[in-house]
């Protein structure tokens, strides 16, 4: 035992060390067989545990795939969800264990002042319908908040993106605020955690290259190598928005204090963070697991929850919304399959605009990303917000239903003292709708659900065409393509028509507004729109002269076509919401 005596009791405790000084003895032949076989022993079920552990984790997200193993999903769509939605495991994120207090910043940020003022290109508070005292409350100073929304406005149009471009990052923002409005989430946040929830909303593509994480990996980008290959596009995404606050005339957090500037920005990180897709199984089975828990959801996991099914909540919307966001981003693919093939690499999975089946892969999408996703927030919602509705009926706290009590729309006692800077704006901004009273969980996932549903059936119908195709011959294939195009292009003409028109038939301006607003370049519709939005992209600088032959300089002097108005986006996102509440 002489080597043992030297190595410290406590490291005796650790299997390594009781390995070494195993082998130590060996070497010298004085090893007692009782403690050799006992600390075999001991290790092996050390080893043992922490292989079911690590085959535990795997197997649970096998799991969630195993599905996708069916055969009734085409192989191109399993691939593409393989390799989109997951990732390698052992990659955990770090996530702060306790966060500093809450201290009142804004005393009445109600998330759609934030929005809607976002996008308003306006330097005069004249003509505003908010209260004196929500503006005076409004810590943001508007010169700044100016600034910053139209430099966000420049990012989200540098790359010309048919998708993600400064009308995705007002439908998400909106969508967000939809969210917490209509589940009574926003009862039980802090209006820091408001405030966290839309700005990492309107930031969370913040200079998207209209290209994937693994584009960026394969063809060695700026950006991938600053990023070490992880979450390469939402890392820039947050990093690029904080970068633009550096200057004062931007900075619309200048009054907050560090704590919760700290704690706003952790939010952030973390919320924008989890929206890169390789990382949603993981998150829904993290998510999951927390809600067969006793003790309460974790803040930040569920803000992260509301900002992902935000993001992949198109296929929750009318089916003209749907349609038109689907085929804006299939085009984006097919801009990147372009590139991919001018690059000699291979198409990424729906990138190849001759052979992609894009009814089957929504089909796969709502199916096996988009239904559990909503399912789990609902749940989650359910179990956040529940008790909250019954410990406000019982205190039945004079703001629980009854109109005008604050700009909250109604809150309970408990939640005025979540709140330390909460005040009584008397009737300024009430919205008696916004009450816990009024919340209607339930209707909010009876209705989501039956929307996916519906959409799911319109691709169903479009995809018996795509079957049609890919069962003919080489030739007729192509043939079928062109008549499934042909359909596709037809869906898409008739989705414009209908949109104008009113249930009656009557045209009906607002949604047309939303509409044309959403129609970006109007891909598909418009054959030449991808030769005439040319893309230009300085992360790609290092790339071969081949790709370089497929940039060019901007026509439109720096103004994207598809870049609207401030004004229209506030319209578009008003329209929007009203589309949603259908
Ligand atoms: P992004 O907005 O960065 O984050 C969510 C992602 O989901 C989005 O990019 C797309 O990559 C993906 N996504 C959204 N809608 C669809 C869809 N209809 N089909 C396939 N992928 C989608
Ligand atoms: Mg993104
Ligand atoms: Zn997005």
């Amino acid at each position: 035992m002489d080597d043992c005596v030297t190595i410290k009791k406590k490291h005796l405790q650790r299997p390594i060390f009781r390995l070494r000084c195993l082998v130590k003895q060996l070497e010298k032949g004085d090893i007692n067989v009782v403690d050799l076989k006992k600390n075999i022993e001991y290790a092996a079920s050390v080893l043992e545990a922490v292989y079911i552990d690590e085959t535990r984790k795997l197997l649970d997200t096998e799991d969630e795939l195993s599905d996708i193993q069916s055969d009734s999903v085409p192989l191109e769509v399993r691939d593409w969800l393989a390799s989109t939605f997951t990732r390698e495991m052992g990659i955990v994120k770090r996530r702060p264990e306790e966060k500093p207090k809450f201290r009142s910043i804004v005393h009445a940020v109600q998330a759609g002042i934030f929005v809607e003022r976002m996008y308003r290109k306006t330097s005069s508070m004249v003509g505003l319908a908010y209260p004196a005292e929500v503006i005076v409350t409004f810590k943001i100073p508007v010169p700044n908040l100016i600034s910053f929304a139209e430099a966000l406005e420049v990012g989200y149009s540098k790359y010309k993106n048919p998708y993600h471009n400064l009308i995705h990052a007002a439908d998400v923002t909106q969508t967000v605020h939809y969210i917490m409005i209509h589940t009574g989430i926003m009862h039980w946040l802090t209006e820091l955690e408001i405030l966290a929830m839309i700005f990492a909303a309107a930031v969370h593509d913040y200079e998207h290259t209209g290209t994937t994480n693994n584009f960026h990996i394969q063809t060695r980008s700026d950006v991938a190598i600053l990023y070490n290959d992880r979450s390469v596009l939402e890392n820039h995404h947050v990093s690029a928005a904080y970068r633009l606050m550096q200057e004062e005339e931007m900075n619309i957090l200048a009054n907050l204090n560090k704590d919760d500037w700290r704690e706003l920005r952790s939010l952030v990180i973390e919320m924008v963070l989890s929206t890169d897709m390789s990382g949603h199984f993981q998150q829904i089975k993290t998510m999951r697991h927390t809600l067969q828990q006793a003790q309460g959801v974790d803040k930040a996991k569920a803000m992260s929850l509301i900002l992902h099914a935000a993001d992949i909540s198109h296929p929750a919307k009318s089916w003209e919304l749907h349609y038109r966001w689907t085929m804006a981003l299939m085009e984006e693919f097919f801009r990147q399959g372009d590139k991919e093939a001018a690059l000699g690499l291979q198409f990424s999975p729906l990138c190849d605009r001759k052979s992609t089946l894009v009814a089957q892969s929504q089909i796969g999408f709502i199916d096996f990303i988009v239904e559990p996703t909503f399912s789990l927030l609902t749940d989650s919602m359910e179990k956040i917000v529940m008790p909250l509705i019954e410990e406000a009926t019982k205190s039945e706290s004079p703001a629980f239903g009854t109109p005008g009590q604050n700009s909250l729309g109604g809150v309970s006692n408990a939640e005025a003292q979540r709140r330390p800077g909460f005040k009584s704006t008397g009737d300024g901004g009430a919205h008696a709708e916004n009450s816990l009273a009024t919340v209607d969980l339930r209707g909010f996932r009876d209705n989501l659900m039956k929307i996916i549903q519906a959409n799911k059936e319109r691709w169903k119908e479009l995809a018996a065409e795509e079957e049609l195709g890919k069962n003919v011959g080489e030739q007729e294939k192509d043939q079928s393509r062109n008549s499934t195009d042909a359909q596709l292009q037809e869906e898409t003409t008739r989705t414009q028509n209908e949109s104008s028109q009113g249930s009656d038939g009557t045209t009906c301006p607002p949604r047309s507004i939303v509409l044309q607003v959403v129609s970006f370049d109007t891909p598909l519709s418009d054959e030449s729109s991808s030769e005439k939005c040319t893309i230009s992209d300085p992360n790609q600088k290092d790339l071969s002269d081949a790709q370089q032959e497929t940039q060019s300089t901007d026509p439109l002097n720096g103004e994207p076509k598809h870049c609207k108005k401030s004004e229209d986006i506030v319209k578009a996102t008003e329209q929007t919401e009203a589309l949603v509440q259908n």
